[in-house]
């Protein structure tokens, strides 16, 4: 049948999925797939919950909208009570959009409203990393560095963006230098670009604090952020932390700051807040931040139609109190081993998984042509492609991505399973991955 969507690819038509229960997702022709990456780190407890589906349902039968110029509502006050209620890392407020990219909107607006608050209007840079995603409204495609999602839309994006290195070491960190030497040259790189703009003219550093899409699960070395936040407090920048895929229980706690030592002034979660029932993303502001809108004009000049939405809230409030009841963010930090050691056991020695990388329920594998050389594939051999399919051959869903490397060159596969994934699952979700990189190997 034709399709009158204008799908991702204008030549590819993507299967029809029809339903999911936990793990797994049932298309239209009856074959089932094991949703091993939760679509794009989404999907955290699984498909299929009665419970939030009635959840969402109730909501709507009571009120399914009200314009928050006008109105809160309890879905919205009650998730922003569990999210910021007390206060974590300083924050304490929470700004509810319907995506990250929305996330990261108002992250930018909030910190530049802020320095205009409080009397610093000439601060308008921000800075950011290079191999890096922080969404695709151009706002947020500026402030991230993916080259590839960047190239066409180049000549749209603001200049006020510049980018520095990301933290990754298994590129970038070079032969024979310790983590703390390399932290040194990544905050002395910092430093320079915050003295080549002007130091008073930077609003905010922005990062990912483990990368998603753009390298694949790169994490930092230790010292990393704390080195960065020294960086922005020294000339009154922000922290602005992009947890929108990494966060939120993926990573084996609530956020990814508490395991690297710095807490964000602003910070953007959505995938798994939501789960995948509800669009849903969330910036959460620190008081230092609310304190200068407050003692300013104390009104956010930013703002959307769906922003607060009552069944979008009511759907997260039900998934984040499943994950709080079923402890399934202590089951992360549990089974986050098992799932490392099952995938080191498996591509470990592999002459062409360059690196296993990632933390909790969030990993990925970085393949390579030459092992030795750290070398990649070829754009034009359409790795990615070719994984696609042998997944879905082999019954797996896994979220692959090209230009790991650089923006151009390189190519990962991401696993992110549902944070309530048994050990017996686990095992299978590397068995089918297994079987998926030797169908992939083969064919390219
Ligand atoms: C780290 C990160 N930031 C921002 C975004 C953008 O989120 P969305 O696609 O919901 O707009 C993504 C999406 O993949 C992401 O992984």
């Amino acid at each position: 049948m034709m399709s009158r969507i204008l799908h991702r690819s204008v030549k590819n038509k993507p299967e029809r999925a029809v339903s999911g229960r936990g793990i797994h997702v049932t298309l239209a022709d009856g074959r089932t797939v094991m949703d091993a990456s939760g679509g794009a780190a989404v999907a955290c407890i699984g498909h299929g919950s009665e419970r939030v589906a009635k959840a969402i349902a109730e909501q709507a039968g009571k009120l399914a909208y009200a314009h928050t110029a006008f109105f809160s509502s309890d879905p919205a006050e009650e998730l922003a009570e569990l999210l910021v209620g007390d206060e974590p890392g300083g924050l304490s407020n929470a700004f509810f959009v319907s995506s990250g990219s929305e996330a990261i909107e108002a992250s930018i607006k909030l910190a530049r409203q802020y320095f205009v608050e409080i009397g610093q209007p000439e601060r308008t840079r921000f800075i950011g990393r290079r191999q890096s995603y922080h969404g695709n409204t151009l706002g947020a495609l500026a402030t991230g560095g993916h080259a590839g999602r960047r190239r066409i839309y180049e000549p749209l994006l603001s200049a006020n963006f510049s980018h520095v290195s990301p933290c990754f070491p298994y590129h970038y960190k070079q032969e024979g230098e310790s983590d703390a030497a390399y932290v040194k040259r990544l905050a002395d790189e910092l430093e320079a670009e915050f003295q080549r703009l002007g130091p008073g003219n930077v609003i905010a550093f922005v990062a990912e604090p483990i990368v998603g899409a753009a390298s694949g699960c790169t994490t930092a070395v230790p010292g990393y952020f704390p080195a960065m936040k020294a960086v922005c407090e020294r000339h009154g920048a922000l922290l602005i932390l992009d947890e929108i895929m990494s966060g939120m229980g993926r990573s084996g706690s609530q956020h990814v700051w508490q395991q690297e030592g710095v807490t964000p002034d602003i910070q953007a979660v959505a995938k798994g807040l939501g789960g995948g029932y509800v669009p849903i993303g969330a910036m959460l502001a620190s008081r230092r931040v609310i304190d200068g809108l407050s003692r300013g004009s104390g009104a956010f000049v930013h703002g959307h139609t769906y922003q607060g939405h009552p069944l979008a809230c009511a759907g997260a409030l039900e998934v984040q109190r499943i994950i709080g009841e079923e402890k399934l963010i202590e089951s992360v930090h549990r089974l986050g081993p098992v799932l490392e050691s099952a995938l080191v056991e498996r591509f470990g020695n592999h002459p062409h998984v360059g690196e296993i990388r990632g933390r909790g329920f969030f990993w990925a594998l970085e393949f390579v042509r030459d092992r030795g050389a750290k070398e990649s594939y070829a754009p034009s051999v359409n790795f990615t492609e070719h994984l696609k399919a042998a997944a879905l051959d082999s019954g797996i869903l896994v979220y692959p991505s090209n230009g790991t490397v650089d923006g151009v060159r390189g190519d990962h596969v991401i696993i992110a399973p549902p944070f309530n994934t048994s050990e017996a699952e686990i095992a299978e979700i590397v068995d089918r991955l297994g079987s998926t990189v030797d169908k992939t190997l083969a064919a390219i």
